[in-house]
């Protein structure tokens, strides 16, 4: 079966010494609980001091971001072979990366292939907008994501992808979408189109997360949904008790 999975995405939160307290504070918790795999994704400032800090333990260390190429002049990017000096994983197409920094699904797929060719294990995010849930396009958005990212990518290597679903009006709102319906799109647009890119078989295996306000009160109701294999945390992810509490419940 497949290994439940909760990410803490930092974003652009903690200084070095801040990193190294949240850090010392999350892994009592955190080490506690083996049978779910556990990641944070701190800012590439603190990847050094909270790689030392995770050195013993089985967390996972994630980047926020990366860029495709492995070195060469592009200011102010981090490249593929940096991220892979120190992180397992790479959350790639957030949609604050999407809808701020002008991220697409070609650029999204530049990036899925770079990391895998290096061996990273991406965290692929996907989700739509307010307006596009409104207007009834929830399932075209997110096939359409889906599918894009993962062109030409073989399916020897697909094991290594997780999917976050996150819908853009549920990340950093306190509005989480309904488990229920969660479950619907991870189960009938995600799993469905993974399955269409590797066969059934690869799709099963895939974990796909759920992303958008969750806390330690809703965690346990989407990790009980049977195509929810965990969590991409924001907000509570700053928070030990909070983030320890949402891994507990993935347990
Ligand atoms: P949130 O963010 O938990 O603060 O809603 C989730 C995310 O952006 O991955």
């Amino acid at each position: 079966m497949r290994k439940p999975f909760v990410a803490g995405n930092w974003k652009m939160n903690k200084t070095v010494e801040q990193a190294a307290l949240l850090v010392a504070d999350l892994l009592p918790g955190l080490e506690a609980v083996k049978t779910v795999e556990r990641v944070i994704c701190p800012p590439p400032t603190s990847f050094m001091v909270v790689s030392r800090l995770l050195a013993a333990s089985d967390v996972g260390l994630g980047a926020q971001n990366l860029f495709w190429e492995e070195s060469g002049a592009y200011t102010g990017e981090l490249s593929v072979l940096m991220v892979k000096e120190f992180c397992k994983f790479v959350i790639i197409g957030h949609s604050e990366r999407r809808s701020l920094f002008g991220e697409t699904d070609d650029t999204v797929n530049l990036k899925m292939k770079s990391a895998l060719a290096h061996d990273l294990f991406p965290i692929l995010c996907v989700g739509e907008s307010l307006e596009e849930n409104e207007s009834g396009q929830t399932g075209t958005v997110v096939a359409r994501q889906v599918k894009k990212a993962l062109e030409g990518i073989e399916a020897g290597v697909a094991e290594k992808i997780v999917v976050a679903y996150e819908p853009v009006w549920a990340i950093g709102t306190g509005k989480a979408a309904s488990p229920e319906t969660a479950n619907e799109i991870s189960r009938d647009v995600v799993r469905k189109n993974l399955a269409e890119c590797f066969g059934a078989n690869i799709a099963a295996k895939i974990r796909i997360l759920y992303g958008g306000s969750v806390n330690k009160q809703n965690a346990a109701d989407f990790f009980s949904q049977s195509d929810i294999d965990g969590g991409l945390i924001g907000g509570a992810s700053l928070k030990a008790e909070e983030f320890v509490g949402i891994v507990d419940a993935a347990a």
